[in-house]
């Protein structure tokens, strides 16, 4: 049955391979488990994947090079920043005490994940770590890959141009595959008879956390719903900082959720215990493998089954189906000859699920099914609230992100937001506090000037709360100036109170709305309203040295940052050329902050 494994060995190189990767978020880890699968298949040895942290010291490094090809994989998260799990590495790298040519013999690669809309910090780890290995004497197998958040298939768009020029590479010959299903990674055991009280998967470093509040503040015959979601920290363990934002690990909807048990023949009460029989499957799957858990558990938390499948997705598919003419389909789907149907899947907004249901013999069973469908990736939230002003809440500002399929006309709605859209108040959800982008100044006078656009608008919010909470402590503070942009003011500019108290309590010096379908017959933009306010930016910004913060959609960086140009070019008196120098150093020095999405 697994011949696709059994062969592999013989293709191979024998060549050894440790990889090392840093992750924040767990996407990367999920990356470099898989990558150690497909070198295992093609006769590599792969003697460690372990986080970067692991092996951070130089002459462990050194000692490992010796013997194997290191391949290091690695996120970039904050901003330009390490992930927690790799900064003793990149410290231990990066310090001048280690001599030059001390990885001389070293071979290596580098595969960088990251996000394009961080223009200035874009895969800034990966670049700082391949850059520092080359100039320590080691020798680069291959130039840094990059799987980039914004591509179509996200990182495995770049993953997948990549991975064959690294088999090239290392001269690893493809193994032979005969189609048949690859070994699960997981022994479920199913207990007959047996019933629990399911207990509720809380991923590696996150927190369950009650959710107190989840309010519409669209009215509800608008078309977005934007909602105000409160989660309870009081009794938790939570710490966070003013600007971070959380992860949210959200759930399949049970509607979803009990038509996939009823498609795959699966009963959702069964009692499992699973056993991660390969060493190539995640902290998180093995630390929520530690319980027991019920089938419908397994695929309301842990499976992304709902979400866009990505091509390889038709691979593994393909593997199960016992019907020829739906295996061949589903392995042309990712090539050139199967574009325009792969086209006409995305255009229906088709899920992994979506997928399995066109091609309803390929049915893989529970085993398999954990071992091909990714872990549902967390969504991340900017905080809405101040840690200081309230310390038991921790609010966000979610806008239930729908669109209509270019191919169906239908309204499809995101996985997380679907979740967010149905979820009770009472309900745990888990979360994870991920260091946000901000920068701060050091006292509370330096005038801040915002840019909060749509659900953008979240992070200013806590920015204001903080500022009174410090007011209040009789602490001296400085201008506050927020342009909102939004698309009606009578229907999404949100928390309308609040900005009047905030202004009542002396912390919001002006609230500017720049919105964008109220004045007949002209789309006002945040852009306008910056050109109407120039001296109100360059008193802030120039005159003050105050710092600037952009949130919401990436798409509308390049406007605001033009518009804060002009200002500084005109009314600021730099003229176009000096505008920009300006901007670099106010860039550099960490007075300009961008949080987008
Ligand atoms: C640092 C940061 C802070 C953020 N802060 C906020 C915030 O404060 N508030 C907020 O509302 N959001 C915020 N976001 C965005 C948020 O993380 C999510 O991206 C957003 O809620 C959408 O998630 P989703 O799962 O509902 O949509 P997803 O399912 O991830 O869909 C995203 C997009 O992918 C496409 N897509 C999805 N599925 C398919 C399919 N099957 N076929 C074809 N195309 C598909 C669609 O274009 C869709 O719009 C933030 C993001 C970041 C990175
Ligand atoms: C809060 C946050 C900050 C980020 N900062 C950057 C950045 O500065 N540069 C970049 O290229 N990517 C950035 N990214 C994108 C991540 O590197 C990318 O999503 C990656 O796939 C995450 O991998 P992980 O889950 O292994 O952490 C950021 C992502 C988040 C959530």
């Amino acid at each position: 049955m697994h011949a696709a494994a059994s062969n592999d060995k013989a293709q191979g190189t024998g060549e050894q391979v440790v990889i090392l990767y840093g992750t924040d978020t767990g996407v990367t880890e999920g990356l470099a488990k898989k990558f150690s699968g497909l070198c295992t298949e093609r006769g590599m040895r792969v003697t460690k994947c372990v986080d970067l942290d692991e092996m951070s010291e130089v002459e462990d490094i050194k000692e490992a090079a010796k013997t194997n090809l290191m391949v290091i994989m690695c996120a970039t998260c904050g901003h330009g920043d390490f992930p927690a799990n790799a900064s003793l590495f990149w410290s231990s790298i990066a310090s001048l005490d280690v001599a030059p040519g001390a990885f001389k013999g070293m071979r290596y690669c580098v595969f960088g994940m990251g996000d394009r809309s961080y223009a200035d910090s874009f895969c800034e780890a990966a670049k700082l770590i391949d850059n520092r290995l080359l100039e320590l004497g080691g020798t680069k197998v291959l130039e840094m890959g990059i799987g980039d958040d914004r591509d179509e298939d996200k990182w495995e768009t770049g993953f997948n141009e990549w991975l064959p020029k690294f088999w090239e590479a290392v001269k690893a010959a493809e193994p032979t595959d005969d189609g048949s299903p690859k070994p699960p990674l997981f022994d479920v055991k199913i207990w007959d008879g047996a019933a629990i009280e399911p207990v509720q998967i809380c991923p590696p470093g996150s927190t369950l956390l009650e959710i107190g509040e989840n309010k519409r503040m669209t009215p509800s015959d608008y078309v977005r719903d934007i909602r105000h979601f409160s989660l309870i920290t009081k009794g938790n363990d939570l710490p966070f900082d003013l600007g971070d934002a959380v992860a949210v690990y959200y759930e399949n909807i049970p509607q979803d959720v009990e038509e996939a048990l009823k498609w795959f023949g699966l009963n959702g009460d069964a009692v499992t215990t699973v056993s991660c029989i390969s060493d190539r499957v995640s902290q998180r799957h093995k630390e929520a493998f530690k319980q027991r858990v019920t089938v419908r558990q397994l695929v309301t938390e842990m499976l992304d089954l709902f979400g866009r499948p990505t091509k390889s997705a038709c691979k593994d598919l393909a593997r199960f189906a016992t019907s020829s003419a739906e295996k061949k389909a589903l392995l042309q789907l990712p090539t050139k000859a199967g574009e325009k149907d792969w086209k006409e899947l995305v255009d229906a907004s088709a899920s992994f699920f979506d997928l399995c249901k066109k091609f309803p013999s390929a049915k893989p069973p529970l085993d398999q099914l954990l071992s091909i469908v990714p872990l549902i990736k967390p969504r991340l939230y900017s905080m809405a609230s101040s840690p200081f002003y309230d310390q038991e809440r921790l609010d966000l500002t979610i806008v239930i992100n729908q669109w209509k399929s270019p191919g169906t006309g239908k309204i499809a709605t995101g996985v997380s937001t679907k979740f967010i859209q149905q979820v009770p108040v009472g309900r745990k959800v888990a979360v994870q506090v991920v260091c946000g982008t901000f920068k701060f100044p050091r006292d509370e006078v330096t005038p801040m000037v915002m840019i909060g656009l749509g659900t953008g608008i979240a992070p200013i919010r806590s920015f204001l709360q903080d500022k009174l909470y410090m007011k209040k402590k009789g602490v001296k503070t400085g201008p506050m100036i927020v342009f909102y942009g939004c698309r009606t003011e009578k229907e999404e500019l949100l928390y309308k109170d609040e900005w009047a108290m905030f202004k009542r309590e002396g912390v919001l010096t002006e609230l500017i709305g720049a919105f964008q379908f109220d004045t007949p017959g002209k789309q006002v933009f945040v852009g306008d309203k910056m050109a109407e306010r120039k001296s109100l930016l360059t008193d802030n910004l120039l005159g003050k040295e105050g710092y600037f913060y952009m949130c919401g959609p990436a798409v509308a960086t390049p406007s605001v940052q033009k518009a804060l140009k002009a200002a500084v070019a005109s009314e600021g008196k730099k003229g176009e050329a000096g505008a920009e120098k300006w901007f670099e150093t106010f860039m550099h020095d960490g007075r300009y902050s961008e949080e987008s999405y």
